[in-house]
């Protein structure tokens, strides 16, 4: 029989996933799922034939040059690989995989509780109640903004905006979209693309956030973005906390020109800018798309099917391609 392939695991990723990881490979755990510097990284994956990583593991230039040169492939457990090189690891003949599909409805779901809870003011209201000061019914008070029949931006329509625009459809929403190019696809028939950044932001009540951070999408929201935007807009983002510069968006919610934002995703997670902190505009979850039993283990079997075929010397099903 011949030998395991050796796998540097970096995180406690779900038991049923690691269950299936120790019958194939040999692994090197981290069980403690502390943080890893790349300090870390290098001295673990030492031996190792391959990475099984999450988006909290930064794979830069630098560490895939380190890397000793057993590690022929990485699989993140995300969709998203703005954490790694990849053109770095191709040089370096490292395939690098990730684990699009099955996440899709789980995020798409968030990025509506964020949409409905920003819209809602859900934060203010059950903090109000949880701290026992909410003395009576008023007319006027955590009155938020309408949902039902707004026009719905979304940037980026990969699966995960599609996911969203079809959830808007159930509220009547006219839907908007800003992509490199027209989508067709289920519940689309009546989306309208903007090309141009500026007409696609002049027609965003809700704004949601659903590309990866890339150089030219990083700081998509800022001043001058905001002031782009409707007076009362609400901006979700469940993508990645670099689209949005939060100091901008911070100054908006003070000044009131953004009416109010839902975050699952922010600048340097986890800790969150502490001026977000007195908003009760605000409604923010700490990267819970992802986070159900279902999708947390498909995406571990995701990123075991890409290992598997990768060392049965198959075609992966979710090879970043760049
Ligand atoms: C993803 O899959 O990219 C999620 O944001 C988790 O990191």
């Amino acid at each position: 029989m011949s030998a395991k392939p050796r796998l540097f695991v970096t995180r406690n990723f779900p038991s049923d996933v690691m269950v299936r990881a120790n019958k194939t490979y040999e692994t090197t755990r981290n069980d403690e799922d502390n943080p890893l510097s790349s300090a870390d990284i290098l001295e673990r994956s030492a031996g190792s034939d391959a990475i099984l990583c999450a988006a909290t593991e930064i794979f830069d230039r630098d560490l895939i040059a380190a890397l000793p040169d057993s590690v022929r492939m990485i699989a993140t457990f995300s969709v998203g690989y703005d954490h790694i090189d990849v053109s770095a690891a191709n040089e370096k003949g490292i395939v690098v995989s990730n684990t699009p599909n099955v996440l899709t409805d789980a995020t798409a779901d968030i990025a509506f509780l964020c949409l409905l809870g920003a819209a809602r003011l859900a934060h203010q209201a059950a903090a109000t109640l949880r701290a026992g000061q909410w003395e009576r019914w008023m007319p006027s008070q955590f009155a938020g903004v309408h949902v039902t029949g707004k026009r719905l931006g979304i940037l980026g329509m990969g699966r995960i905006g599609q996911a969203v625009a079809r959830r808007a459809k159930g509220f009547d929403m006219q839907i908007h979209y800003h992509n490199r190019r027209p989508v067709e696809a289920r519940g689309l028939d009546e989306a309208i693309y903007h090309q141009d950044a500026d007409s696609f932001l002049a027609e965003c009540d809700f704004l949601s956030i659903n590309c990866p951070l890339t150089p030219e999408t990083k700081y998509f929201i800022n001043d001058e973005s905001i002031e782009k935007m409707p007076e009362i807009t609400v901006i979700v983002n469940t993508a990645r906390g670099g689209v949005v510069e939060d100091a901008a968006l911070i100054r908006a919610l003070k000044s009131g020109r953004v009416a109010a934002a839902g975050l699952d995703v922010f600048e340097n997670e986890p800790n969150l800018n502490p001026d977000y902190l007195g908003l009760d505009t605000l409604f923010v979850l700490p990267h819970i798309g992802s986070a159900t039993v279902e999708t947390r283990n498909a995406m571990g079997f995701k990123c075991l099917d890409n290992l598997d075929a990768f060392f049965a010397g198959s075609a992966l099903p979710s090879q970043v391609e760049i």
